[in-house]
């Protein structure tokens, strides 16, 4: 199957293209083309590069994880976030025929009462989860066959993105520094390479609606990185726990949040990792 991938050069992108790349014809694109790296420059937010991009690769499938992934950010910029998580999917849905797979996020809850399942209300507190949340809609409204994989704190050892969590800690505590991590907000951390085959194998059973997709321990971010100073043996005395109103962020966080995924458990026969496999397994490959 041949399979375009939007935002493939990101945290998640590059998990995903690793994998699928061993079944099928990955056509990887992003705004920026990394220097040593091949790919089709594509911005989603322009509607005619997107139907000229697809009119050329013409692929079976499309995989959408060019986003605005701040959550401060889209607070702040709500205009540009709207137009990249929003206008963006409604250029891919615009521009093909074919099934389309769109990545979503566990802010669209409000955090009052997670662990949720796919049936679960939405309820976006932050401008980021409202953007999601749209997107979502406006994929499944355009062909009910296309699929939605909800992910939450997507971590990797990968220096190449801004959005890693992990390399964020490990650099902090590397160079002797301080940092204050909440410990108010619970999800499940979710390895890159974990959600990486789970969609594969939705993509082989040819799953639609939405999914959900995390890894098996469910904790507080301040645990999460006590866990990542413990793994790297660094000084976890340099974590201190924070609230998430003391740290007064521009966008509102769900608090008690996370993802349940028994559904994906059952249909795929799958078994969630735990953080202790998946941080030996990233040390393990470092080595
Ligand atoms: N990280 C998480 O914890 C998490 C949790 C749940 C869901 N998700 C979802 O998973 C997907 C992948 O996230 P990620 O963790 O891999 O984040 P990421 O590392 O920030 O990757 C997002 C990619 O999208 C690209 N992008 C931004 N605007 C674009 C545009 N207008 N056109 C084309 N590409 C654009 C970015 O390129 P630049 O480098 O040029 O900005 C980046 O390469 C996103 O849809 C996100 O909402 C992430």
């Amino acid at each position: 199957m041949k399979i375009l991938i939007t935002g493939a050069f990101g945290q998640l992108g590059i998990a995903l293209s690793q994998k699928l790349q061993e079944q099928h014809d990955i056509c990887r694109t992003g705004r920026n083309i990394p220097s040593g790296e091949t790919g089709i420059t594509l911005d989603i937010q322009n509607q005619i590069i997107v139907k000229n991009v697809i009119d050329v690769v013409q692929p079976d499938l499309i995989i959408n994880l060019a986003a605005m992934t701040s959550v401060d950010g889209c607070e702040s910029n709500p205009n540009l976030a709207k137009e990249i998580n929003i206008a963006g999917v409604q250029h891919l849905c615009d521009s093909f025929n074919g099934k389309i797979i769109q990545f979503s996020t566990d802010y669209v809850f409000d955090g009052e009462n997670g662990p949720y399942f796919e049936e679960d209300a939405v309820c976006p507190i932050s401008i980021y989860g409202e953007t999601k949340l749209a997107s979502e809609r406006i994929l499944l409204n355009h062909n009910p066959n296309h699929l939605v994989i909800r992910g939450n704190v997507i971590y990797d050892d990968s220096s190449t993105t801004k959005a890693s969590f992990l390399n964020w800690v490990v650099n902090s505590l590397t160079n002797q520094k301080e940092i204050n991590v909440v410990d108010d907000q619970i999800n499940n951390p979710t390895w890159t390479k974990s959600l990486a085959d789970v969609s594969s194998l939705c993509i082989n059973n040819n799953l639609s609606g939405i999914v959900h997709w995390g890894d098996a321990d469910y904790l507080n971010r301040f645990e999460f990185a006590k866990k990542i100073a413990e793994k790297y043996e660094l000084d976890s005395k340099l974590i201190s726990p924070i609230t998430t109103k003391a740290l007064n962020q521009p966008a509102p966080r769900p608090l008690k949040s996370g993802l349940k995924s028994d559904k994906l458990v059952e249909v795929l026969n799958v078994v969630q990792p735990s953080i202790d496999d998946c941080l030996n397994a990233i040390l393990q490959k470092k080595n």
